[in-house]
């Protein structure tokens, strides 16, 4: 089976174009690399582009760019996912630095978009705004959370870290504890996009930046249980959730132990169904505010 190996881009409908790179590029510190009629193509600083802008109707997350293992063949991987039933379709040059792309819906309608290579801007990485390392993580309302797990882990080889109740998935593709993230809702959307920054200072630096330009924080700094990174939530242009996180755990993944830490409850520390929420969800006691995970 071919899997999925990293997490590159995340591309947005947005009703304010502008607005949104406005943000990206002034607050969030990402590196405007391309931009056409359509869309603009923002770096963090190693891929081309981390995040897609497109003008539209709507805020939406409609597609993720998702990198293959070096050698792994679009057709072999076309055979695979179609096997599942599923259509797909091959594009060359559909978008900078990607050459050849295979590209399929996954099970809540959201484009899968994944390749092989793809060639770096070389853009660095900017020294004003945020500047985080990369882009971490995306998480969904999903309205069948079941399904998509099993999309996600049967079609596209992710593994569940772990489990918040029956609510609430944690799904890693490589190392990161988690690259995508599936909370239970009664309609379908994304929840927030996430940022791993260096360190804790760089997160106490990224709040100090966030409230130098007016934008409040909706919910941190926290210690999250499920995952131990600390974290803290603001909202962009359109009002999408950015998470700014730093020491999220790394799996050991032939062992499928976390690698230890002092804040871990358990030694070794695995992937489990938490049931104490509080905990899994705020180490450090706060709870989101009311409605956060809607
Ligand atoms: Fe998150």
């Amino acid at each position: 089976m071919i899997k999925v190996n990293r997490i590159v881009y995340a591309a947005f409908e947005t009703p304010d174009l502008n607005a949104q790179i406005d943000h990206y590029t002034k607050v969030m510190g990402l590196t405007l690399i391309d931009r056409d009629n359509d869309a603009a193509y923002l770096s963090t600083g190693a891929d081309h582009h981390t995040v897609v802008l497109r003008q539209g109707s709507t805020a939406r997350c409609d597609a993720l760019g998702f990198q293959l293992p070096p050698g792994a063949s679009l057709s072999d991987y076309a055979k695979q996912i179609e096997g599942h039933g599923i259509r797909t379709k091959r594009l060359s040059d559909s978008q900078p630095s990607i050459g050849e792309a295979l590209v399929f819906d996954d099970s809540k309608g959201t484009r899968v978009e994944t390749f092989v290579s793809t060639t770096p801007a070389n853009a660095g990485f900017q020294r004003a705004g945020i500047a985080p390392n990369k882009l971490g993580h995306v998480a969904f309302n999903v309205t069948d959370i079941e399904a998509t797990v099993g999309f996600y882990c049967g079609v596209l080889g992710f593994k569940v870290s772990d489990w918040m109740g029956d609510f609430f998935a944690f799904l890693r593709c490589g190392p990161d504890h988690h690259t995508i993230n599936l909370v239970s809702g009664t309609a379908g959307k994304m929840h927030h996009i996430a940022f791993e920054l260096r360190d804790w200072t760089h997160i106490r630096d990224a709040c100090d930046l966030l409230a130098r330009d007016r934008v409040p924080l909706v919910w941190g700094p926290v210690r999250h249980g499920i995952g131990h990174n600390i974290s803290t939530y603001h909202r962009n242009a359109d009002g999408q959730i950015i998470e700014l996180f730093c020491e999220l755990d790394r799996v050991n993944e032939e062992l499928e132990i976390y690698d230890p830490r002092p804040t871990h409850q358990e030694f070794p520390q695995k992937g489990k169904i938490w049931e104490d929420i509080g905990m899994a969800a705020n180490m450090w006691g706060t709870p989101p505010p009311e409605g956060f995970l809607d």
